[in-house]
């Protein structure tokens, strides 16, 4: 694996628990976004379906071997925060979507402890690449673990960092036009500029899927207008009315905005 921190790259692993001011200043970031989060009255990460129709939904989907003990160990290790982690059924829809697709080259913003990254390396083929960006360390030392585990470690190169400047590094290290997909699911506020940054990545015909996009079900709510539902709002706005792409907002977890480039 491939990691990359303050402008090093190393073959090896870093010490991520030695990295803690950093890592501290991004877990408060990020666990502060959630607490901002819709009220979900202990519900899970998803729009809201009877719980019959939730467990029969769980019951029809595959669970890689694995999944269980990331997810057990998330919320274990990160408390309601664990939540930010994509549901079972997400995960699937994502390694679907990615074999579907025939990705070969994917990067995501936003991996947390690595659910939506093993999802998207499992459906990869042996010689594809999914970049995972994420500026908190801690989380990415379970994440490397379960890939290894997984057999998909050597699949995954880590960007370590804030997202838009990883990703405008590999605009500027000439990888525009080359990647087939892109999954954005970090801090609300930066989904488009992450978007105006992808669409320069992915080749014509690529995808980008971006989650959250129905934010609980409160971006229909007039009444909602905290900065991380309008940002969701502006986002799927801004993209519904590029027509440089395709789009389709479905009803899969809690909301994926799914973009393919035209020209
Ligand atoms: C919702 S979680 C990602 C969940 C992950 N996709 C999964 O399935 O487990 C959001 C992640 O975005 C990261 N994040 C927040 N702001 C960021 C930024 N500006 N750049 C890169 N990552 C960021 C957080 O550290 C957190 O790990």
């Amino acid at each position: 694996m491939l990691w990359k921190f303050g402008g090093l790259r190393s073959r090896a692993a870093l010490p991520l628990r030695s990295l803690s001011t950093q890592s501290g200043m991004a877990a408060k970031t990020a666990a502060a976004e959630f607490q901002q989060r819709p009220s979900q009255q202990g519900k899970k990460k998803q729009l809201l379906l009877s719980d019959g129709l939730q467990q029969y939904l769980v019951d029809h989907t595959p669970k890689p071997e694995l999944v269980a003990e990331l997810r057990q160990r998330t919320e274990e290790g990160w408390g309601r925060s664990a939540q930010m982690m994509v549901p079972v059924e997400q995960g699937h829809f994502l390694t679907w979507l990615v074999a579907t697709l025939n990705v070969r080259k994917a990067v995501e913003v936003g991996t947390f402890t690595g659910s939506s990254a093993l999802a998207i390396a499992q459906a990869l083929p042996s010689n594809g690449t999914l970049i995972a960006c994420d500026l908190d360390p801690r989380p990415l030392e379970l994440a490397q673990e379960i890939w290894q585990r997984a057999g998909v470690r050597d699949k995954i190169e880590v960007r370590l960092g804030a997202g838009a400047e990883s990703l405008q590094s590999m605009l500027d290290n000439g990888q525009a036009d080359s990647f087939d997909f892109a999954f954005i699911d970090a801090d609300k506020k930066g989904y488009l500029q992450y978007y105006q940054l992808l669409i320069k990545l992915v080749r014509v015909g690529g995808v980008i899927a971006a989650d959250n996009t129905l934010w609980y079900g409160q971006v229909a709510d007039p009444e909602d207008t905290t900065p991380n539902t309008e940002a969701i709002r502006e986002f799927n706005r801004t993209v519904s009315d590029d027509k440089r792409v395709s789009t389709s907002l479905i009803p899969v977890g809690d909301g994926i905005h799914l973009i393919r480039r035209l020209h």
